[in-house]
C-alpha cells in the first residue's frame, strides 16, 4: 500500500483526507507541529478507522526532522502538504510568521523530498490567490492577482515556487495545486470536523457556536453588495468531497500523462450567499439562529464561487454532499464537540 506523508494531517482538511487516503489503499503517514490542532483529532481518525495512523510531531521548516521522517518511513509514494497558517486577520498582523511557515516550510519540504527522489506533491492552495475576479465562475485561467493578505499572498507565491520548479526542468518533483474554495462540514461519524480554537473567524463554525449557544450571536459582515440578497457569495464545498480530491490528484500524479505542473479548482460550482447559507442551516437543523447585520468585513471579496469543469473531466471530481447536508454534518460535530 503506498505511503503517502501527509503534512497538517492533524488539521481540519488534512484528518478527512487521511481517512479518504485509507478507503483507497493507501499508508498515510502524518507530519503535524501540532501548533494549530489538538493530539483528539489522532483519536478521532483511529477511531474512524479502527487503527492508528503514523504521526510525527516535526515543523516542515526544520529540514533535519523532516529528513528523519522520510529516512525512516523508507518508500514514500507521494507527499501531500496542508501544513501552513491559514488565518488572514493574523496575517495582516503577522505577516513575517505566515512567510516563515507558509513560504519557508514549503521550500524546506520540497528540497527534502527532492534528496529522498520523492516526485509527486499535492499542494493545498486556495481560491484567494483570485482576489477579485472580474468574471464569474473563475476557471483556473482566471487571472490571479495580489491577493488581499499576506496569507493569500503566501498561496500565490508557493504556487509560483511549484511552477519555477517543475519549469526548471532539474528537479523531479511533480505538482497538483487544488484551490480550494470554502471547506465546510464533517466527517459523517462526527468524530472529527473543523476545531475551533479561539473565536472562529470563519462562517459556519461561527453559526453552529452560535446556534450552541456558545456565541451570543452571528454578525453578518454587510447586506450592501451587488449580489440577489446583497451579502457576500462564496463557494461552499463538503470537507470529505474535498478530501477525495486530494486521492484523485495522488492517483493523477502515479499516472505518466500528469504534467509537471497542474492547478486544479475545488469547489462545487454553485454559489450561495451569507443569507442563503443561513437559512440552510435552519432549515437543515431545525434550529433558529440569532444574527444580526453589521458593517463589511475589510478585505472581503464580494463574490466568488468557482467553475469545476477541468477537475471534473480530468480528476474525475464530483461533490456528493449539498449545502444543506453539510450544514448538518457541521452542526452534528458541533453537538458531539459538547460532550467532550
Ligand atoms: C465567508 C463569508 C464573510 C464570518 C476563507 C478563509 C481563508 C481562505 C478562503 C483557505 C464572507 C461572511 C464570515 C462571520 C460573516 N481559506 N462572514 N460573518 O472569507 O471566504 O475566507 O476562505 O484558503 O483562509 O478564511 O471565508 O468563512 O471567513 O467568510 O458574515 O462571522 O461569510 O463576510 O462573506 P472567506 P469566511
Amino acid at each position: 500500500m503506498s505511503k503517502i506523508l501527509v503534512t497538517g494531517g492533524a488539521g481540519y482538511i488534512g484528518s478527512h483526507t487521511v481517512i479518504e487516503l485509507v478507503e483507497a489503499g493507501y499508508t498515510p503517514v502524518i507530519v503535524d507541529n501540532f501548533s494549530n490542532t489538538d493530539e483528539k483529532v489522532l483519536q478521532g481518525i483511529s477511531s474512524i478507522l479502527g487503527k492508528e495512523v503514523a504521526c510525527y510531531r516535526v515543523d516542515c521548516t526544520d529540514a533535519a526532522a523532516l529528513q528523519e521522517v522520510f529516512a525512516k518511513e523508507g518508500g514514500i509514494a507521494g507527499v501531500i502538504h496542508f501544513a501552513a497558517f491559514k488565518a488572514v486577520g493574523e496575517s495582516v498582523a503577522e505577516p513575517l510568521k505566515y512567510y516563515h511557515n507558509n513560504v519557508a516550510g514549503l521550500v524546506t519540504l520540497l528540497q527534502v523530498m527532492e534528496n529522498n527522489k520523492v516526485s509527486n506533491l499535492v499542494f493545498s492552495s486556495s481560491c484567494t490567490v483570485y482576489g477579485i475576479p472580474e468574471n464569474l465562475p473563475v476557471t483556473e485561467e482566471t487571472p490571479t492577482q495580489k491577493a488581499n493578505s499576506p496569507y493569500g499572498n503566501t498561496k500565490k507565491i508557493d504556487e509560483e515556487i511549484l511552477r519555477d520548479v517543475a519549469d526548471s526542468g532539474n528537479y523531479g518533483i511533480k505538482t497538483i495545486a487544488l484551490r480550494y474554495f470554502n471547506p465546510i462540514g464533517a466527517h459523517e461519524s462526527a468524530l472529527i470536523g473543523e476545531l475551533p480554537l479561539g473565536v472562529p473567524a470563519n462562517l459556519v463554525p461561527f453559526i453552529t457556536q452560535t446556534a450552541a449557544g456558545i456565541r451570543e450571536s452571528l454578525t453578518v459582515y454587510g447586506t450592501d453588495y451587488d449580489t440577489p440578497d446583497g451579502s457576500c457569495i462564496r463557494d461552499y464545498v463538503h470537507v470529505v468531497d474535498l478530501a477525495k480530491a486530494h486521492v484523485a490528484a495522488i492517483k493523477r500524479l502515479e499516472q505518466e500523462e500528469a504534467a509537471a505542473y497542474e492547478v486544479f479548482n475545488i469547489g462545487t460550482g454553485q454559489g450561495s450567499t451569507v443569507l442563503e447559507v443561513i437559512n440552510a442551516f435552519e432549515s437543515a437543523t431545525g434550529q433558529k439562529l440569532n444574527y444580526k447585520i453589521g458593517p463589511r468585513r475589510a478585505g472581503d471579496v464580494p463574490k466568488i464561487y468557482a467553475d469545476v469543469t477541468k477537475a471534473t473531466e480530468v480528476l474525475g471530481f464530483k461533490t456528493s454532499l449539498s449545502l444543506e447536508e453539510s450544514l448538518a454534518s457541521s452542526w452534528a460535530w458541533q453537538k458531539q464537540l459538547e460532550t467532550k
